[in-house]
């Protein structure tokens, strides 16, 4: 089965078979652990790399979320760019959670937080949330999933969310704009659109 069918199961049925993705923004630069059975384990999926590429660096510490983190890419930069932040990887596959705990502790990245979503505490508000959030799983379930975690954020706080203009981009800004949300294209690039998305308005 391809890891586009498989990546969001729970337990990956796809036997191990580890790999490395190198990540260099520059400023930040990991060796990231990778498994089968977990989203683009080859290389820096392009969207994420535009994302954190082009959305800006957080100003403000507290709880972020990685929504739907992977191996970690997008969790680990933001744990190294904001070393007072604590980062809150979520994510349904169990191996890619495993995944993101070995890769901060290798990166003697102490401020991140790894687990599935049920295990997040439930009184706990987002300043940041960065996610590529998972498309393929459908609209509806895209939308319960963001119903459940966006009104996590704080009052001032502020989502960036990465989407292929192919798979949909401009539609989901006018649903979260219809959802009560101020939503801003910031970046344009290959295909990608990333959305700021705050609960303002
Ligand atoms: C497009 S991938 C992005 C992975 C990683 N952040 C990256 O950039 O490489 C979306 C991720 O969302 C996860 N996912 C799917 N449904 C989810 C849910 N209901 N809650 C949390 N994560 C989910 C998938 O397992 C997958 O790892």
């Amino acid at each position: 089965m391809a890891d586009a069918e498989q990546y969001f199961a729970s337990s990956p049925a796809a036997a191990s078979s580890p790999g490395v993705v190198r990540l260099d923004l520059g400023d930040v630069r990991l060796e990231l652990a990778t498994d089968a059975g977990v989203f683009s384990r080859t290389r820096l999926d392009p969207g994420t790399s535009v994302l954190l590429h082009k959305a800006p660096v957080p100003t403000v510490d507290g709880d972020y979320l990685d929504l739907g983190c992977g191996y970690g890419p997008i969790a680990l930069t933001l744990a190294a760019r904001r070393p007072r932040a604590r980062v809150w990887g979520v994510d349904v596959n169990e191996r890619a959670v495993e995944l993101v705990r070995r890769n901060a502790a290798a990166a003697g990245l102490s401020n991140v937080t790894a687990c599935l979503p049920d295990e997040v505490p439930a009184d706990l508000r987002f300043t940041t949330v960065w996610s590529n959030p998972p498309i393929r799983i459908g609209k509806p379930a895209l939308h319960e999933l963001l119903r459940t975690w966006l009104p996590r954020l704080t009052p001032d706080g502020a989502a960036h969310l990465v989407v292929q203009r192919n798979l949909g981009a401009d539609s989901l800004a006018g649903w979260l704009t219809g959802e009560g949300y101020g939503v801003e294209r910031v970046a344009s690039q290959k295909g990608f659109r990333v959305l700021r998305v705050s609960r303002a308005g």
